[in-house]
C-alpha cells in the first residue's frame, strides 16, 4: 500500500498568512515555487549565482558558480569567490543596524534572559578571535567545541569561522570518550568548553569531561574554560585558561580572514551504518548560502518586520548550526538560544518563552511535540502564542497525531506547519514546504527546496523511478550549494557513504515515497542508523559500546517503535564463557553504554540471551531481532536457513518478560 491510498487530508495555507497584518510572503504562489524550483535545477549558474549575491556579501566576486559533479564526488560551488562567515553574520549587520538584537539567550532559570546586539556580537566574536589567535590557532586548525547553550558557544562558532578556523562543536552531552575520539581525529590542539552547564535545574560537569578526554588527547595544549556557574573545578595549568581573563587582554575587532569558498568551514562528527563517527566536512560559500535561503525563505523571515526566529535544537546537531547560528545571523536575525528543556520548570515553559520573546518561527522536534501532547492542554491554556507564523519540525518523521495537535494547539489553526528534512550531510532543508505557498499534508514533508533534484530510486537495481505513486530509496540527483564536500581524512568513505551506493546520485539512506500527487513522505533509514528522540545513532556504535565490557561476548542492537522517541533502542548481548549473568549486569550494559557514547543513547531494553539469531556462516539476523522486538514475531518469514532455529523461541519469551 503506498501513502496515496490512504487519502491523506491536505491542510491549505491558513488565510491569515497572506494578509493583511503579516508581512508578505517572500514567495507568493504556488506557481511561483515551482517557477523557481525549475530555473534552480535547470539554470543552476544562473539561479544560485544571483541568490549568491542577493544573500552573501563576497570579498572577492566570484566568476563560476557549479562545478564538478557527484559522479566525480569533486563538487565545489563559487569555487572563485572569497568570503568570511562571522563577517556575513555579524559586521555586515552590526554596521547597518547596530543595536538590533542578534541573540536573545533565554537562560536555564525562567526570567535569566540576557540580549546581545550585532554591536556586542561583533566585539565578542573579535575578542575572542583574537583569543585563537594568541593560542596559535590559524586558518586551517581545527577548534573543538564542546559548551553548553550559552551565548559565548555562538561566539566560539564566529571566532573560528572569523580567522578561517573550523570548527568541531560535539554535543555536550556526548561522554569523555566520544569527547576524546573526536578530538583526536581532528587534531585539535585547543578545546573550549565551560565550567559547567546547566539544564533543566541541574548542573552539569562540562569540564570534567573535557578533562577525562583531554588527558588522552596528545594534541591538545590549550582549554579555555567560559565561567557559567562559577562552581570550583579540577584545573590544569598552564594549559587551562579562564575565558574572561583572556579576552580582557584583547581588543573588540579582528580583521576577518578572507577564504575561498571552498575553503573548509566546519566538521561535524555524524553516525553512519560503521561504528566509528565520521566527521562530516562542509565549506564555506555553498554552505552559508544553504543556510541564508532556507532561513529566509522556509521561515519566511523578515527582519525589518521583527520577527524573532526560535529554534529550540541544540548548537551540537546540525539543527542548531543552521537554524541558530548560521541561518539567522546571515539574513540579520533576531535568534533564540534556548538553554533549558520543554519542562523545565514545568511543561509551559516553551509557550511561556514564544510568549514574552513574541517568537514568530518556532523550531522544534517531533519528539518534544509528541511529549507536550502526552502531558495535557493545560499547559498551554492562557498563554498568547499570537505571534507565531511559522511552527516547524526536523528530526524525525513526525507522525499525523503530533502534526495536529501542534497545528491545532500551538498553531491555532492560524500557522504554517513546515515538516523539515534534511541532514547533517546535506547542510540544509531538503524537503521542505514554503509557508504561505504549500498546501500540507500532515506526515509528508511536501517538495523540494531550490536547488534539490530528488529522485527515488529502486534499492536493488538502483534504476530511477520516475512518476508519482513509487516508493523506494530516497536521493538527489545533482549537487546543491549546501552539500557536504567529504568526511575528514577519508574520501573514500565520503563515495562509499554517499555517492558510490548509486553512481550519480547523493544516498540519502532515507526511504521514501512519492505519493500520487507528488508529495514526499520520509519512510525512515534503510541502513543501519538508528533516530532516537531525533537523535541520530549507529547501531554499531552502541555495539562496539557493550563489547568492551569484560562480559560480553557479541551484542546485536536493533531500532524498537516508540511512542515517545520515535525509535528506541534495544540491545541483545551474549556473555563470555564461564560469566554468570549477576543481577546487576543489565545495569552495568546501561552504564557501559552512556559511558562510551552519552547518556542519549541509552538502550531502552537490554536482553542478556543465550544466543543470538545467526545464519550458518555466523551472520547475525538483526533482521530478526527487529520484527521480535516490534512485536511482530507471528511475520519472521523463513528461519530455517538459521544455524540453530530454537534460539528464535527464547529470543521471543525473553523480551515478552
Ligand atoms: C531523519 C537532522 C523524517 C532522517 C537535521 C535523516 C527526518 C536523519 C526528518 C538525519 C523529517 C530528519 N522527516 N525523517 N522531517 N528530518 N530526519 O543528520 O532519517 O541528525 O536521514 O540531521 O534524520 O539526521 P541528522
Amino acid at each position: 500500500m503506498t501513502a496515496s491510498d490512504q487519502a491523506d487530508p491536505v491542510y491549505p495555507v491558513p488565510q491569515r498568512l497572506l494578509g493583511p497584518g503579516v508581512p508578505k510572503p517572500h514567495i507568493a504562489s504556488l506557481d511561483e515555487y515551482k517557477k523557481l524550483w525549475e530555473e534552480s535545477v535547470n539554470e543552476p549558474e544562473k539561479f544560485f549565482g544571483k541568490l549568491g549575491n542577493e544573500l552573501l556579501t563576497w570579498s572577492k566576486p566570484f566568476t563560476q558558480v557549479k562545478s564538478g559533479s557527484l559522479e566525480q564526488g569533486d563538487v565545489a560551488w563559487f569555487l572563485d569567490g572569497e568570503l568570511n562567515a562571522s563577517y556575513n553574520c555579524v559586521d555586515r549587520h552590526a554596521l547597518a543596524h547596530p543595536d538590533r538584537v542578534a541573540i536573545i539567550h533565554e537562560g536555564d532559570e525562567p526570567g535569566n534572559v540576557v540580549k546581545i546586539t550585532y554591536r556586542q556580537l561583533l566585539q565578542e566574536v573579535s575578542r575572542l578571535a583574537n583569543v585563537l589567535l594568541s593560542l596559535d590557532v590559524r586558518k586551517g586548525d581545527n577548534v573543538c567545541i564542546y559548551m553548553p547553550m550559552i551565548p559565548e558557544a555562538v561566539y566560539a562558532m564566529l571566532a573560528c569561522t572569523r580567522i578561517g578556523a573550523l570548527h568541531s562543536v560535539v554535543f555536550a552531552g556526548f561522554s569523555s570518550d566520544s569527547l576524546r575520539d573526536r578530538i583526536l581525529d581532528c587534531s585539535a590542539h585547543v578545546v573550549l568548553t565551560a565550567d559547567e552547564g546547566r539544564r533543566g535545574g541541574k548542573n552539569i560537569a562540562t569540564k570534567r569531561i573535557v578533562d577525562a578526554a583531554v588527558k588522552e588527547s596528545p594534541c591538545v595544549d590549550h582549554v579555555l574554560v567560559c565561567r557559567r556557574t562559577g562552581s570550583e573545578v579540577p584545573w590544569t595549568a598552564p594549559r587551562d585558561k579562564w575565558w574572561h581573563e583572556e579576552i580582557a587582554k584583547f581588543r573588540p575587532y579582528c580583521p576577518p580572514v578572507s577564504v575561498n569558498a571552498e575553503d573548509p568551514m566546519f566538521l561535524l562528527y555524524t553516525s553512519g551504518s560503521t561504528g566509528t563517527p565520521k566527521g562530516v566536512m562542509h565549506t564555506t560559500a555553498g554552505y552559508l548560502l544553504g543556510a541564508a535561503a532556507t532561513q529566509k525563505y522556509v521561515f519566511d523571515y523578515h527582519a525589518e518586520a521583527g520577527d524573532v526566529h526560535a529554534c529550540m535544537a541544540d548548537i551540537g546537531w546540525i539543527t542548531g548550526h543552521t537554524y541558530i547560528v548560521y541561518g539567522p545571523l546571515l539574513n540579520g536575525a533576531t535568534t533564540v538560544l534556548f538553554e533549558s528543556t520543554p519542562t523545565y520548570p514545568n511543561p509551559s515553559r516553551f509557550w511561556e518563552v514564544v510568549q514574552k520573546h513574541k517568537i514568530t518561527q518556532l523550531y522544534t522536534a517531533p519528539t518534544a511535540i509528541r511529549a507536550l501532547r502526552r502531558l495535557g492542554n493545560k499547559w498551554l491554556e492562557g498563554y498568547d502564542l499570537s505571534s507565531l507564523r511559522i511552527i516547524a519540525s526536523v528530526g524525525e518523521p513526525i507522525n499525523p497525531e503530533a502534526w495536529e495537535w501542534y497545528n491545532e494547539q500551538v498553531g491555532k489553526n492560524q500557522c504554517a506547519v513546515i515538516d523539515t528534512y534534511w541532514q547533517t550531510e546535506t547542510g540544509s532543508h531538503i524537503l521542505t514546504p514554503l509557508p504561505c505557498v504549500v498546501p500540507t499534508k500532515p506526515g509528508s514533508a511536501t517538495f523540494p527546496f531550490f536547488g534539490v533534484k530528488t529522485a527515488i530510486l529502486d534499492p536493488v537495481t538502483g534504476k530511477e523511478l520516475e512518476g508519482n505513486d513509487v516508493t523506494g530509496v530516497l536521493a538527489i540527483s545533482q549537487s546543491w550549494p549546501s552539500m557536504a564536500r567529504t568526511v575528514y581524512n577519508n574520501h573514500y568513505r565520503y563515495l562509499d557513504t554517499y555517492l558510490n551506493p548509486y553512481p550519480g546520485f547523493y544516498f540519502t539512506g532515507d526511504g521514501a515515497t512519492r505519493d500520487a500527487d507528488g508529495y514526499y513522505w520520509i519512510r525512515g533509514r534503510v541502513d543501519d542508523v538508528i533516530n532516537v528522540s531525533g537523535h541520530r545513532l549507529s547501531t554499531a556504535e552502541i555495539e562496539s559500546a557493550l563489547i568492551l565490557h569484560h562480559a560480553v561476548a557479541e551484542a546485536a542492537v536493533v531500532g524498537g517503535q516508540d511512542e515517545l522517541t520515535g525509535q528506541c533502542i534495544h540491545a541483545f548481548c551474549t556473555l563470555k564463557p564461564n560469566v554468570d549473568a549477576n543481577e546487576g549486569l543489565e545495569k552495568e550494559l546501561t552504564l557501559q553504554v552512556r559511558k562510551v557514547i552519552g547518556p542519549f543513547a541509552t538502550p531502552k531494553r537490554i536482553y542478556v540471551v543465550g544466543d543470538l539469531p545467526k545464519t550458518r556462516s555466523g551472520k547475525i539476523m538483526r533482521r530478526i531481532l527487529r520484527k521480535i522486538v516490534n512485536g511482530e514475531s507471528d511475520s519472521l518469514g523463513d528461519i530455517s536457513t538459521l544455524a540453530d532455529p530454537s534460539v528464535v523461541q527464547s529470543l521471543i519469551d525473553k523480551v515478552k518478560q
